[in-house]
């Protein structure tokens, strides 16, 4: 990954998040319910969408619950989001590929559907209307989308749905490159609001599952090892969080940031022509799941 050298920013010693209307798909687990607890603790009002609530104690947090596997359910989730209220979005909700191909009742790649293309259906839904009906601010609504920007990948448009072939590295790096290039197209589509991937690196989750076996002996060693290397989700919430809340960024809408909150380039190979192909792609098979209106 290459240091963005345009953009820099301070981290805020007291942040400011009291009242702030904050969203978080998939903050039920990992990396989303880390940032979700930690901007709650810090003041801000927060809803979690996902599958399983796993913080019916914790002031400040509601919960809306989906099966982000569904691009129905994701139209669902934007249509009952606040989004006029909205002042940011954080869209975390992920699984790992699994080793034989898997597809949802509406025809999609699981990774492709729970990783992506929910967050396409969510983001084209509400973002003309986020934050539209918010009290005055100086900063813009805006939107995280977590993934692994900046890595160098582009995804493989012409099958982007892994029927030609299958495995479970390439199928997932079609939602690496497809969260990345979201940012970009999402920057250029909406200039109202503002769009940031974040690239959290290597994070002690439950986010491989799928791809080694819940609780298999393979996941537990990896994920204890991951643990013993990385840094928790808790601690990159803490660090992350003055990032997201700092205006120095609102002038650089498409910045990718790495683990630590540093700004890092776009992978190479993301040219307007590649994401143009990509999101044709990715809009057909939101049709095909049954999303109208989804053309750009
Ligand atoms: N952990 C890492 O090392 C790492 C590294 C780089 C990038 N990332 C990226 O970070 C993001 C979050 O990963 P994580 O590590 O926090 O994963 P995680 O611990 O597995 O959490 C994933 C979140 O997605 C939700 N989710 C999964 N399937 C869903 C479904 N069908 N419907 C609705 N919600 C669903 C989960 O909710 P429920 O538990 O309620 O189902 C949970 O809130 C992903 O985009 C991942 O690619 C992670």
């Amino acid at each position: 990954m290459k240091r963005d050298k345009r953009v820099a920013w301070r981290r805020a010693n007291a942040l400011k998040v009291e009242g702030k209307q904050v969203a978080v798909i998939g903050g039920t687990g990992g990396i989303g319910r880390a940032l979700s607890r930690h901007l709650a603790s810090l003041g801000a009002d927060v809803v979690v969408v996902g599958q399983t609530f796993r913080d019916t104690s914790v002031p400040r947090i509601a919960f809306m619950q989906a099966d982000l596997s569904l691009m129905r359910e994701a139209q669902r989730v934007a249509d009952a989001l606040p989004a006029e209220s909205l002042d940011m979005v954080i869209l975390t909700t992920g699984i790992f590929a699994a080793p034989q191909r898997q597809e949802t009742a509406e025809g999609i790649e699981r990774d492709l559907a729970v990783s992506y293309l929910n967050r396409l259906v969510i983001l084209r839904a509400i973002a003309p209307r986020l934050g539209t009906r918010r009290p005055l601010s100086s900063v813009k609504p805006r939107v995280f989308l977590v993934g692994y920007p900046g890595g160098g990948q582009i995804g493989a448009p012409d099958d982007l749905n892994s029927e030609k072939s299958y495995k479970a590295m390439p199928a997932h790096m079609n939602t690496v490159a497809g969260n990345e290039m979201l940012v970009l197209d999402a920057a250029k589509r909406w200039p109202h609001a503002t769009f940031f991937g974040l690239n959290p690196g290597l994070i002690k989750t439950n986010i491989r599952d799928n791809f080694f076996g819940k609780d298999s002996l393979k996941s537990r060693a990896v994920e204890t090892l991951i643990g013993l290397l990385t840094p928790t989700a808790n601690t990159y919430a803490q660090r992350i969080a003055p990032l997201l809340l700092t205006s120095d960024i609102e002038g650089h809408s498409g910045a990718m940031f790495d683990s630590k909150g540093g700004a890092i380039l776009p992978s190479p190979g993301l040219t307007e022509q590649h994401i143009r192909k990509f999101m044709a792609a990715s809009e057909a098979l939101m049709v095909r799941a049954g999303i109208q209106g989804a053309a750009s």
